[in-house]
């Protein structure tokens, strides 16, 4: 473990019911024993039922923001999430490759879980070209994935194997980028996760929950990752981690009451002590 509380900054849009976006993602960093910033590159109009407007960061402001935060503070490891727009997915690339975090944790998001779209379709040729090469892990769900691969998503365990070892050669040459392809839209009783190296293939398996509580997830296990990478210097062992604490956050998510669509996950349910799983609505 690091003996200094670890630095972490999320670099993505504001979700003001607070169960996506930055807000999560400073949950989960501190609930997880990490620092959290935060650098906003939209700020959504949205609550458990939908997105109804997006409004984009002018973006050399998102760059004077990760400027003046990183020209101060020691940053440790960045999740990367919602960046809205093609212009701004390009100053984030080229802002990560000024600083290079130690760790970067790149969440592809395109699609929010009520099915508004996040990215513009011209973005996705700079998150691929520009940001998959610079990171650490990459995050995408199965839709992600195909858009990111340019055909279908995967549909079946070894349909996600085959687009892992495809995602793992658009990133860097380098050792120790890994690629966590997520099976929580699998059709499977199940939440299977692949992790992958470009040599190993870890399946990280859950149970599925029975909740219409996921609103967050994957910002949350993204930012789980991101808190948890500087303080276990083996990426499975940090992945694996962070899976357990999004599994258990979606769990104990029936204790909280936020909103009529899909809720968010219980970030703090290990530290509040009376969180109950039998709360569910
Ligand atoms: N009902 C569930 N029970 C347990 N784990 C789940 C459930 N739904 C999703 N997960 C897990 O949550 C994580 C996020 O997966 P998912 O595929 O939903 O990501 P996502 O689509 O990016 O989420 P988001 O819509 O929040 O961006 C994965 O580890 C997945 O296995
Ligand atoms: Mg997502």
């Amino acid at each position: 473990m690091a003996s200094r509380t670890p630095n972490t900054v999320s670099i993505a849009g504001v979700d003001p019911s607070g169960g996506a976006g930055v807000l999560a993602d400073v949950k989960a960093m501190s609930a997880l024993g990490a620092y959290a910033c935060g650098v906003i590159c939209a700020l959504t109009a949205q609550n458990t039922q939908g997105v109804t407007g997006i409004h984009p960061v002018p973006v050399e402001f998102v760059r004077q923001q990760i400027d003046t935060l990183f020209a101060d503070v020691k940053i440790d490891a960045a999740k990367i999430g919602m960046l809205g727009t093609a212009a701004v997915t390009k100053a984030v690339a080229e802002a990560m490759q000024k600083w290079s975090p130690p760790q970067l944790v790149l969440d592809p998001v395109m699609v929010a879980k009520s099915g508004d779209e996040l990215l513009t379709k011209d973005a996705v040729a700079s998150l691929r070209e520009a940001l998959l090469p610079l990171a650490t892990i990459i995050t995408p769900n199965l839709p992600e994935a195909g858009v990111l691969l340019g055909h279908r998503g995967p549909e079946t365990l070894k349909e996600m194997a085959r687009a892992a070892e495809k995602l793992r050669r658009l990133m860097s040459d380098a050792g120790n980028r890994w690629v966590l392809l997520k099976g929580g839209h699998l059709p499977a009783s199940d939440a299977i996760d692949l992790l992958h190296d470009g040599d190993k293939m870890i399946e990280l398996p859950a149970k599925r929950i029975d909740t219409k509580n996921t609103h967050g997830t994957g910002c949350t296990l993204s930012s789980a990752i991101a808190a948890l990478l500087p303080q276990y210097a083996d990426v499975p062992e940090a992945v694996r981690r962070a899976k357990l604490y999004l599994t258990e956050a979606i769990r104990y998510s029936g204790a909280l009451d936020v909103g009529k669509g899909h809720g968010p996950v219980h970030h703090f349910h290990g530290l509040w002590g009376k969180a109950s799983p039998d709360r569910e609505r």
